[in-house]
């Protein structure tokens, strides 16, 4: 089977990490994002994938060349982004099945556990157009609102509406019959959420939903990124791509955790990287050549290449773009993010414990 994976999106939310490196290549339990995908897909039958790129192009062939986990790749590029729809139509001129035959489509930032085979099985049962993933989530206010009949048919979807009817929602996994990629207008920006869905639904289309809720995970935020490598590492959700065992930490060749220092929760420890005795880190990424000094903590959050946190600082829920610098003493939480290059100064005021 061949599948187009949409990675042309510019990862606004993911800034600073997004600035240097597109989203679906940020390292994730040790390797690109994708990995997890590719590998996943492989795992699932797909022999060829089509990748639909926009925002930073070239970084994707550079990355993964023309196979990789097992995968024919081939690469279609935007040269003004043409939204999810446009990008699939785009991207279609690289495959080379036939009309009728099922194409796999993936968000570029999804980690799931789902039964593709399954899918695609129920897409060619019910003659579908397309059939879609679906799951359910606590706040579908963010998502794709996709309420389904008795049998199975989607009945409406409804982009990211402030009144979700259901809470099933869209889960980015898509199986179209070639024939209804065709049927996309040409060089146009379509959004296939906004636009093609709800035509076909109010047009008479077999849509189908595919349930299934399993492991499921949008990375789009910091918070979600760093809960999705987390999970790779502790093995929550399995994946042919992790470069070693799941466990309490991943520390990658290079890596250097002093005896004394506690590394867990599912924190990777890239390459160069360094934890100091008496530093603590948990459930975090720590990337190639950062640096947790002793006695800092640092919980759920990413230090990207060459960042630095100083002797007893404190981190909970941060993002450090390349080369950040904190300052011994200082306490970073809930959602700070600092941007590349920025050196906070030590703090002039000195606790101590008993303040
Ligand atoms: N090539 C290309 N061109 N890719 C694009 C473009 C584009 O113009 N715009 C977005 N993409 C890619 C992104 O890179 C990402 O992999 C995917 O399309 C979805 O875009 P997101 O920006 O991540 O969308 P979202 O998370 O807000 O919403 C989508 O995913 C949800 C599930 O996570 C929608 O499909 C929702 O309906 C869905 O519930
Ligand atoms: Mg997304």
């Amino acid at each position: 089977m061949e599948a187009i994976l949409l990675v042309g999106g510019q990862g606004t939310r993911l800034r600073p990490l997004t600035i240097s490196t597109p989203k679906p290549l940020l390292p994730t339990a040790g390797v690109a994002f994708l990995a997890h995908q590719l590998a996943r897909a492989h795992a699932s039958g797909v022999e060829r994938i089509v990748f639909a790129t926009s925002y930073r192009a070239e970084m994707f062939e550079a990355a993964f060349g023309d196979r990789a986990y097992g995968v024919d790749l081939a690469y279609v590029s935007e040269d003004e982004p043409l939204g999810t729809g446009g990008a699939i139509r785009n991207a279609a001129r690289a495959l080379t099945c036939g009309p009728d035959d099922p194409v796999l489509i993936l968000n570029g930032d999804i980690l799931s556990g789902h039964d593709v085979r399954a899918q695609v099985k129920l897409h060619e049962a019910a003659a579908a157009s397309v059939t879609l993933h679906l799951t359910e989530v606590d706040d579908p206010s963010r998502f794709g609102c996709v309420p389904t009949a008795g049998d199975g048919r989607v009945t409406a979807f409804l982009e990211k509406t402030p009144h979700p009817v259901t809470n099933q929602i869209n889960a980015g996994c898509y199986v179209f019959r070639r024939s209804a990629i065709d049927a996309i207008p040409e060089h146009e920006v379509v959004s296939v959420e906004r636009e093609t869905f709800p035509s076909l639904i109010s047009s008479g289309a077999v849509v189908m939903g595919y349930v299934e809720s399993g492991y499921w995970l949008d990375v789009g935020t910091p918070e979600a990124f760093v809960q999705g490598s987390r999970d790779l590492v502790l093995g929550a959700l399995a994946s042919p791509a992790m470069p070693g065992e799941p466990g309490e930490r991943l520390a990658l060749a290079g890596a250097r955790v002093a005896p004394g220092a506690v590394v867990r929760g599912g924190t990777t420890v890239g390459r160069g990287a360094v934890v100091e005795a008496g530093a603590t880190v948990i459930g975090s990424v720590l990337l190639e050549d950062s640096f947790v000094a002793e006695g800092a903590t640092v919980r759920d959050s990413v230090l990207s290449r060459g960042a630095r946190v100083g002797p007893g600082a404190v981190l909970d829920g941060v993002v450090l773009g390349d080369g950040a610098v904190v300052g011994p003493g200082n306490e970073l939480r809930c959602g700070v993010r600092v941007w590349p290059g920025i050196n906070l100064p030590p703090t002039a005021v000195r606790f101590s414990a008993d303040d």
